[in-house]
């Protein structure tokens, strides 16, 4: 297993949260370990989130109007506990009784055009949505610091023309999916975007790598608030990131690729 692949697996085990103690059990979460801030949205959560078997629908990491006025609570409400909650539902479903059950979700991503279109398009909906929660927070934005900012003016020349490019790659992608920020095996950063719910992690991916950093365009991302207009929805994403988080999984990766 080279050392990305290492990688990827811990990382990813890192971000979806598996907790292997709990395969086989379903298990509500407890109250307390509902953030303070979601004291609004508690009850509901308590009944939408539960771990079943190995991976785990977790919670929302603030509350759904946290990120008002960029991204409305009305959406962030139905992506999440609806359509996020789709996707696990029909992911568990696609895989029960399967292999699948007991692999680490990077194994299924790396040969992932091996099972059926179901597997491919709920893995996804399911892992990137994750993601994408993840690195999004109340007062976000602004611009990233330390290495990871040298490192995107090196890999772009300046932020001003890295926001350009995956500005641009949301744009840019037809229909439904995602733009992301990744670094591939040489620890080279690179922009991409993949249809419906692919990811950098997946073989079937024209570029492949660890992703960093996640955009869902999606209409059902944005279309409450902004309708047709994508490009708002894109400008007002730069507002709602949450680089420390970026900066952690920059830091990581980097770490694990044996390059700092
Ligand atoms: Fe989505």
């Amino acid at each position: 297993m080279s050392k990305l692949t290492l990688f990827a697996a811990l990382m990813i085990a890192g971000f979806l949260g598996l907790q292997f103690s709990f395969i086989g059990q379903v298990t509500e979460f407890p109250a307390d370990q509902i953030k303070n801030d979601q004291t609004n949205n508690s009850t509901k959560n308590q009944t939408i989130m539960k771990q079943t078997e190995k991976f785990e629908f977790q919670q929302l990491p603030y509350a759904y109007d946290a990120l008002e006025p960029f991204i409305d609570k009305l959406t962030l409400e139905i992506h999440y506990g609806r359509h996020h909650k789709a996707y696990y539902d029909n992911f568990m479903n696609a895989i029960k009784g399967t292999e699948m059950e007991s692999m680490d979700i990077n194994d299924i991503f790396k040969n992932i055009s091996k099972y059926p279109v179901a597997v491919r398009n709920n893995s996804g909906g399911y892992f990137n949505h994750t993601f994408y929660w993840k690195n999004m927070k109340a007062n976000g934005g602004g611009k990233p610091t330390g290495k990871l900012a040298e490192s995107i003016d090196k890999s772009f020349t300046s932020f001003d023309e890295f926001k350009k490019q995956f500005s641009d790659a949301g744009k840019t992608r037809f229909g439904s999916g995602w733009a992301w920020l990744s670094l591939d095996d040489k620890a080279n950063l690179f922009v991409s975007s993949t249809p419906n719910q692919d990811n950098p992690l997946m073989d079937t991916a024209e570029k492949k790598g660890i992703p960093l950093l996640t955009m869902d365009v999606w209409e059902h991302a944005y279309y409450l608030k902004y309708q047709n207009k994508r490009p708002d929805y894109i400008e007002a994403f730069w507002n709602v990131i949450n680089w420390e988080e970026v900066a952690l999984r920059y830091e990581a990766a980097l770490k694990n690729l044996g390059k700092k």
